[in-house]
């Protein structure tokens, strides 16, 4: 292909997707600190030079103009591991992920109620494959979903589950761009979602208000949403009922009575598209963390009326993320894993989420 730029070929190398990204390039940073020289992806040739400058290595690059190319690439040169950051992950994730198979192992930072079953739908093939698929590398889904593994270890199972995210971080100047802009957006379509006697269900977004004290004396409101951290909450318990709220979404009453008419209208795919388009050439201003530590937390409750809560105390949240997704593509590149689709947490054990930094406090 004339526009795809290729200098060497491995069956060992890592490969970032979406190289010049807010995730990408730390991603590919932190990967080259601990010894693993990725290959920078993406369809801006500047922009990835300026990466592989800026973490002053002569890294490889691949350059292609669409998600589709980058997905014939995969295909013809079989990288050895392969970390997705291009969201919205309901659009990339299965399709690279089936591109992987059968040469290549796959993570992504999706943490969404699409996105997350779909790609964990993909166990029985990456079984067969013998290679290893793992959504939600990030602080969604692992900083919510380790508390309910380390809660629920060598107990029975759960009646009722409420996990919550409160993440932290510094914002950095510039637009928020549309991987980001589409997945809220999505988020926003889809509406609400809990798991109701052992099925998932509709519910309104933001329902399920609540406000939390944090271990450290602060305050945060959160509301429910169709997030992935709801998915694996489910897995990694058991229990037939589960809530996953957020501070991402809005608990103001005012705003809350909106939210079903934006998921109405959201529904519609012209204004969908507008308001990603919209929401994608957003400029943030740079700012720093509104908390000193970002947290994911878990209530779990037995049938006979036993609870217990816990906490994961973590820094930044976008550098736990993106430290989550170094440590997994580095654990897939050494073998460390079993064959087939998972959560991080299910692939690799709570202990994952200490080992790249966080902190469990636990009842
Ligand atoms: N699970 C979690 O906790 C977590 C945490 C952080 C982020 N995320 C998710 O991860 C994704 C990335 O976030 P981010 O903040 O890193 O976004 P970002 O800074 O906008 O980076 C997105 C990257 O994807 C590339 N890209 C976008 N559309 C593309 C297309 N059609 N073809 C090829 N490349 C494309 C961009 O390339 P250009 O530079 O050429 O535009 C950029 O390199 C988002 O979906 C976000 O929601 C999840």
């Amino acid at each position: 292909m004339e526009h795809v730029m290729e200098h060497s070929s491995s069956t060992t190398e890592v490969w970032v997707l979406g190289a010049t990204g807010r995730s990408g390039r730390t991603i590919a940073a932190k990967l080259v600190a601990t010894g693993t020289m990725p290959v920078l992806v993406g369809r801006d040739r500047a922009g990835l030079e300026k990466v592989a400058a800026a973490i002053g290595e002569d890294l490889r690059t691949v350059v292609a103009p669409t998600v589709e190319a980058i997905i014939a690439e995969i295909g013809r040169q079989r990288p050895a591991v392969v970390v997705n950051t291009i969201g919205p992950f309901t659009e990339t994730g299965v399709l690279v992920a089936q591109a992987c198979l059968p040469s290549s192992h796959y993570l992504d930072l999706a943490n969404d109620m699409v996105s997350v079953p779909a790609l964990l739908d993909l166990h029985d093939d990456a079984v067969a494959a013998g290679r290893t698929l793992v959504t939600g590398a990030g602080f969604g889904v692992l900083a919510t979903e380790s508390v309910v593994l380390k809660l629920c270890e060598d107990r029975r199972t759960p009646s009722r589950v409420r996990v919550d995210a409160v993440p932290s971080l510094a914002s950095e100047a510039g637009v928020i761009g549309w991987a980001f802009a589409a997945t809220l957006v999505d988020a926003m379509a889809l509406g609400g979602r809990r798991f109701d006697r052992g099925r998932l269900v509709r519910d309104w977004p933001g329902s399920e208000a609540k406000k939390l004290t944090l271990p450290d004396g602060q305050t945060a409101s959160t509301g429910s949403g169709p997030t992935g951290e709801l998915h694996a909450a489910w897995l990694a318990s058991g229990s037939p009922s589960v809530v996953a709220g957020s501070t991402f979404v809005p608990t103001a009453p005012m705003i809350r009575a909106f939210l079903p008419v934006a998921t109405g209208l959201l529904s519609v795919p012209a204004v969908r598209r507008l308001a990603r388009r919209r929401l994608a050439r957003v400029r943030m201003k740079p700012g720093p963390m509104v908390r000193e530590h970002s947290w994911g937390h878990a209530q779990v409750t037995w049938p006979d009326g036993t609870s217990r809560g816990g906490w994961l105390r973590l820094g930044d949240a976008q550098i736990f993320t993106t430290a989550v997704a170094a440590e997994v593509a580095t654990r897939l590149a050494h073998g460390d894993a079993h064959p087939g689709a998972y959560t991080p947490g299910a692939a690799f054990g709570p202990e994952l989420a200490a080992d790249v930094g966080g902190e469990f406090i636990l009842d």
